[in-house]
């Protein structure tokens, strides 16, 4: 069984993804980190954003490792420990300049089938139903207005003790969705056979509950 989720940024694919996993005994993995990861490189090394041959020319020269830790995943970049880094302001604004670049992508894809091998999956990102999984046996396509994805980072950089202002975060996410929506290699759009699930209104256990309810459909264990 594999879960494919994908979605505009901040409508909980993470957060779902994560409770998911546990629910099911399936192994989570957040495909955006590694996209992150990249850009935290590139930006530490001065690569030029726009410079595709570059960047795809460091990633393969990169070794990124996703594990499981016990507040979510932690990530590491050529053995170093970035689970925190990756988050930051400067890489999340950065990050879909490198991600629209085919070569990034194609070893990216590449290294995401190798880790869906063995099933028992839930994966998020923008193509995962599209190109990463495109024979998955459950895709959801989450969605949420703008305003109340913007509010959801704000209350989180609240929790966290980071200072946000909520009309800026929502002009970056808007603007970020722009970049994944409409670059030329696998936008981030819903694939044909995904469920469309607009969680504006839905708090996340009725989202994980549904999803199980398709899990359970397709005669996954729940
Ligand atoms: O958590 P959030 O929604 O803010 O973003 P993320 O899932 O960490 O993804 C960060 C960025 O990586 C996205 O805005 C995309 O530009 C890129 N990404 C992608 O292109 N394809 C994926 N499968 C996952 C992420
Ligand atoms: O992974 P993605 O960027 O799609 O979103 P996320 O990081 O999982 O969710 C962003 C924030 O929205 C988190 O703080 C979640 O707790 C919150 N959230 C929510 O309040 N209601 C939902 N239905 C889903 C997420």
């Amino acid at each position: 069984m594999r879960i494919a989720l994908d979605g505009p940024a901040a409508a909980g694919k993470s957060t779902v993804a994560k409770q998911l996993a546990e629910r099911l005994g399936f192994v989570y993995i957040d495909t955006g980190a590694m996209y992150r990861t990249l850009t935290y490189k590139a930006i530490n090394k001065g690569v030029n954003l726009e410079n595709e041959q570059e960047l795809t020319r460091l990633l393969l020269n990169t070794i990124i490792e996703l594990e499981a830790g016990d507040l979510g995943q932690r990530v590491f970049l050529d053995g170093k420990e970035v689970t925190q880094e990756i988050r930051s302001i400067e890489v999340t604004n950065m990050v879909s300049k490198v991600a629209k670049h085919a070569g990034v992508r194609k070893e990216m894809v590449k290294r995401q089938q190798q880790l869906v091998e063995n099933g028992g999956i839930v994966m998020d990102g923008r193509d995962i139903g599209t190109h990463v999984i495109p024979d998955a046996e459950v895709k959801v396509f989450m969605v949420a207005s703008a305003e109340e994805r913007a509010r959801r980072r704000h209350e989180e950089h609240k929790k966290q003790g980071i200072e946000s202002n909520l009309q800026q975060l929502q002009r970056e996410i808007e603007e970020r969705d722009h970049l994944d929506s409409t670059r030329a290699v696998s936008p981030l759009i819903k694939a044909e056979d995904a469920i469309e699930m607009d969680t504006t209104l839905m708090n996340i256990q009725s989202v994980v509950n549904e999803i199980i309810l398709l899990v359970e459909k397709r005669g996954g264990k729940s």
